[in-house]
């Protein structure tokens, strides 16, 4: 489970702010509850569910949140708190299986089920009760449980019910322990927001005092107070995570920041000149370019197998970075993009919330290069970032860009990259970006683009007989891009796209539609 999560180091900002602390007991919703209460102006961090009570103490969290966890409360491996958290006095609010992990602290009853009970419910629930306090009395909540609890523990009023779950919800003001059954966290239940909003202002009496201006601000003091007035090195992509660490780094330091962009090869159309252009004049960063195409261009020549591709790209990257590095005095220190849910997934002991994704490095540079790292993003998340960066000023149009993967148009390149694959893809991915651009779907979906497949195909074009190559246009629509549907776009659309792809790249006579959603199926192709 989660146990050395509790070690993880506290953010600057706890010092600063109010604090909730979320224990982890492996909800894959844990993270939504901490992006909830942030979005409610109280800052939150989540930590592992055997945090010490001691541990506790030492952050002074004006609340506690137990989360969801898949388990039930009597089963032999089932996370549990140190019990000595129940005596702190500080107000608790138990979700689902918190809920259950309360009613068994305090002499309820908790009862398993064969079912299951899985999305919305209907409950009616009582106005006198802190959690509902000024809202409907009808509502509709998301559920995802299998036990729960049959009988209040003594001193706790039942404060919702619905059909199948007579104690939907109950609370012991005197005690501070506030419980739900149901997930406020989940945009499906109506007043989630509300609730979570009234365990804060009423059973925790917080003040909301976090928001993205005291964020930066205070970012930008404690990058000062890091570096000081030495250097640090940071790689930029043209992706919002670098885009957005640069520019804060540059309000911090000014000119004391190296900024650093590599072409590799694989990069999309025209994205090297037009990437360095902004960065360097409308966002006016300096930044050194590195034409490093040829060099990884070789390095692939003969790859087929996808993971090989992206060791190969990541190995050179270093190594093009460590030779740059060089060129420049007195450089301490390496900034890079990481953010809180790569942190929370690389906790040494990952707990079930983090191993739903199994995910890719994201550019990271690795510690061995020498620097010490500086990570200003390291307790946002990802939507927070763009936040970020508008309170940065950064122009929409960087903050909006669709997510492009490290090995870039590699993995979008079944089978071999040769510069002659690489040319084709990128001329029909350009077509059908500014196909999407011009019918205003850029922004409506999440992330776009063409992957060149290892077949050719039969065709006709004037007289003749064609043979060549077929290019998948793919769309999806996600929140977290760890699940994903397929876009719906519209059929001119594609139909545009397709025959301007057809017509206007040499090499490529077919095109055909991703309608795969994740899962089963990933985004990329490899
Ligand atoms: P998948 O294909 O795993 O993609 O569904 C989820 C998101 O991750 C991006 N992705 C990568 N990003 N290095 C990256 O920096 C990679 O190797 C990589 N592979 C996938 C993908 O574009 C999508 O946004």
């Amino acid at each position: 489970m989660v146990e050395n999560m509790g070690r993880l180091e506290a953010s600057p900002s706890s010092n600063q702010h109010q604090i909730v602390l979320i224990l982890d007991f492996g909800s894959q919703y844990t993270q939504l509850i901490a992006r909830r209460l942030r979005e409610l102006g109280v800052y939150c961090e989540i930590v592992a569910h055997d945090i010490s009570a001691d541990d506790v103490l030492a952050r002074e969290p004006i609340g506690l949140i137990f989360s969801g966890g898949p388990q039930g409360v009597y089963e032999d491996r089932a996370p549990q708190p140190d019990s000595r958290i129940y005596g702190l006095g500080v107000p608790i609010l138990g979700v689902c299986y918190g809920m259950q992990l309360a009613a068994k602290q305090f002499g309820g009853k908790v009862e398993g089920s064969d079912t299951r009970e899985y999305g919305r419910a209907a409950i009616r629930c009582q106005q006198t009760g802190v959690l509902f306090d000024g809202l409907d009395q009808s509502q509709t909540v998301w559920m995802s449980h299998g036990d729960r609890v049959t009988n209040p523990p003594d001193g706790f009023v039942v404060t919702a019910s619905s059909a199948e779950v007579p104690i939907a919800a109950m609370e012991d003001r005197s005690r501070g322990v506030f419980c739900i059954q149901f997930h406020p966290e989940v945009s499906h239940t109506d007043y989630g927001k509300e609730i979570l909003r009234n365990f804060l202002s009423q059973g925790c009496r917080a003040e909301p005092d976090w928001s993205m201006t005291s964020y930066r601000n205070e970012a930008i003091d404690r990058i000062r107070a890091q570096v000081g007035d030495r250097r640090v090195l940071c790689a930029v992509s043209g992706g919002v995570d670098s885009t957005v660490v640069a520019v804060l780094l540059e309000r911090a330091l000014g000119d004391q920041v190296v900024a650093v962009f590599v072409d590799n090869g694989v990069l999309r159309k025209e994205e090297a000149t037009t990437v360095l252009e902004s960065l360097q004049g409308e966002l006016g960063l300096n930044v050194a370019a590195v034409d490093a195409r040829q060099r990884f261009l070789e390095q692939l020549e003969g790859i087929q197998d996808p993971e090989e591709k992206r060791r190969i790209i990541g190995r050179v990257f270093i190594e093009v970075f460590q030779e740059q590095a060089k060129k420049e005095e007195g450089l301490q220190f390496l900034a890079q993009g990481t953010l809180y849910p790569d942190v929370i997934e690389s906790a040494p002991v990952k707990g079930p919330s983090a191993v739903i994704k199994t995910h890719h490095n994201v550019g990271g540079l690795p510690e061995e290069l020498g620097f010490e790292l500086v990570e200003p993003l390291r307790w946002l998340f990802k939507d927070e970032v763009r936040q970020l960066g508008r309170e940065l000023g950064i122009p929409e149009e960087y903050i909006g860009r669709h997510p492009f993967p490290g090995p870039g148009l590699a993995v979008r390149i079944l089978g071999e990259v040769t510069a002659e694959r690489v040319a084709l893809l990128q001329n029909a991915d350009a077509v059908f970006l500014e196909e999407l651009r011009s019918a205003g779907y850029y922004d409506k979906v999440s992330q776009a683009f063409a992957v060149l497949l290892p077949v050719k195909s039969v065709g006709v074009m004037g007289d003749g007989r064609t043979y060549e190559n077929v290019v998948a246009l793919r769309a999806v629509s996600t929140e977290d891009f760890m699940t994903a549907d397929w876009s719906h776009l519209p059929y001119e659309l594609l139909g545009h796209a397709a025959n301007r792809i057809v017509n206007e790249v040499p090499g490529i006579n077919r095109v055909v539609y991703d309608i795969t959603s994740k899962p089963p199926g990933t985004i990329e192709w490899e």
